[in-house]
C-alpha cells in the first residue's frame, strides 16, 4: 500500500530521549486493546507508565521504528512497531525489564501478568509453533497508529521497515506475531498467514478473548 499522506518518516529509534518516550506513551493512549487493559487493571492513570516502560524495552531489546509527521516546522510521532531478531524477545531480558517495566509491576493491584498472562502466553505460543523456530524468527510487536492516521498506509510502511531489516540478515527467517482475531484481515493482507489461535483468560475487566499467531517467510531478497 502507498503512503496516503506526505511528510511522513519512517525512523529507528535507537535510543529514545526522555522526551521522545513521553511523546509515545502519550499517542499511545488511545489504545484500549485487551493486553493493555488487562494489565492496567482497567486504570487508564497506570497506562502512560506502562506505554513508556513497554517502548523503552523495545528500543533496547530490539529495533522499535517510529512513524514520524513532518508539517509546517513541526515533527509528531504518529506510529509505532518493534521487531526483535533471532534469540532476541519482547520483555525477555532483565535489561528489557529494567526500564521501567519491573517498577511499573510493583504498583499494579495483582501479579496477573507475571503470574496468569505470561505461563497461559507460553502455552499458546508452544502449542502453536516450537518454542526453537520462535526464538529463531524475527518477532513483531507493538504495532500501533494512532487513529487521526489510520487507514493510510502508515501501519504497512512500519511492517515494511521490519522486513527491509530482516532481509539484511544473511539467512532469511520468518517474521512472527500475536495478534486479536480483528487484526488478522490487515496482516492476511499484509502477507502473513493464520498459523492457530488459543482463548487466553486475561485479568479483568477484559476477560477471556481469542489470541491468534501469524507467521510471514521471507522467500524473496
Ligand atoms: C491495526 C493498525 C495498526 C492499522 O494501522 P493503519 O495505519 O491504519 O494500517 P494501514 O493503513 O497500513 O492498512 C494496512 C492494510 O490493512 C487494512 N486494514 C487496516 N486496518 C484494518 C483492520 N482493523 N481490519 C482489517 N483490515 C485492516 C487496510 O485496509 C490496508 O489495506 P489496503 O492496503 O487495501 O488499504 C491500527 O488500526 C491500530 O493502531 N489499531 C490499534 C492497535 C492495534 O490493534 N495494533 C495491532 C496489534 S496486534
Amino acid at each position: 500500500m502507498v503512503l496516503k499522506l506526505s511528510n511522513i518518516e519512517i525512523r529507528l529509534l535507537k535510543t529514545p530521549t526522555p522526551g521522545e518516550l513521553d511523546e509515545l506513551a502519550e499517542m499511545l493512549m488511545f489504545r484500549s486493546d485487551a493486553l493493555t487493559v488487562a494489565t492496567c487493571a482497567g486504570d487508564r492513570s497506570l497506562m502512560p507508565e506502562y506505554h513508556r516502560a513497554i517502548m523503552a524495552a523495545c528500543a533496547v531489546g530490539g529495533d522499535l521504528f517510529v512513524a514520524i509527521h513532518h508539517q509546517d516546522g513541526h515533527k509528531k510521532i504518529i506510529g509505532c512497531v518493534a521487531f526483535f531478531g533471532p534469540g532476541a524477545e519482547f520483555m525477555s531480558s532483565n535489561e528489557q525489564r529494567e526500564q521501567g517495566f519491573a517498577d511499573f509491576l510493583k504498583k499494579l493491584p495483582s501479579n496477573w501478568f507475571l503470574e496468569s498472562f505470561l505461563p497461559q502466553y507460553a502455552v499458546l505460543s508452544h502449542r502453536v509453533m516450537d518454542p526453537k523456530v520462535k526464538r529463531d524468527a524475527w518477532n513483531v510487536n507493538q504495532l500501533a497508529v494512532h487513529p487521526t492516521y489510520q487507514h493510510m498506509g502508515v501501519a504497512s510502511a512500519l511492517m515494511a521497515a521490519g522486513e527491509v531489516l530482516a532481509r539484511t540478515d544473511v539467512r532469511l527467517r520468518p517474521m512472527i506475531l500475536e495478534c486479536r482475531e480483528e487484526t488478522v484481515p490487515m496482516y492476511e493482507h499484509l502477507g502473513y498467514r493464520l498459523l492457530g489461535e488459543e482463548a487466553m483468560e486475561f485479568a479483568p475487566p477484559v476477560g477471556e478473548i481469542q489470541v491468534c499467531m501469524m507467521q510471514k517467510d521471507l522467500n524473496t531478497r
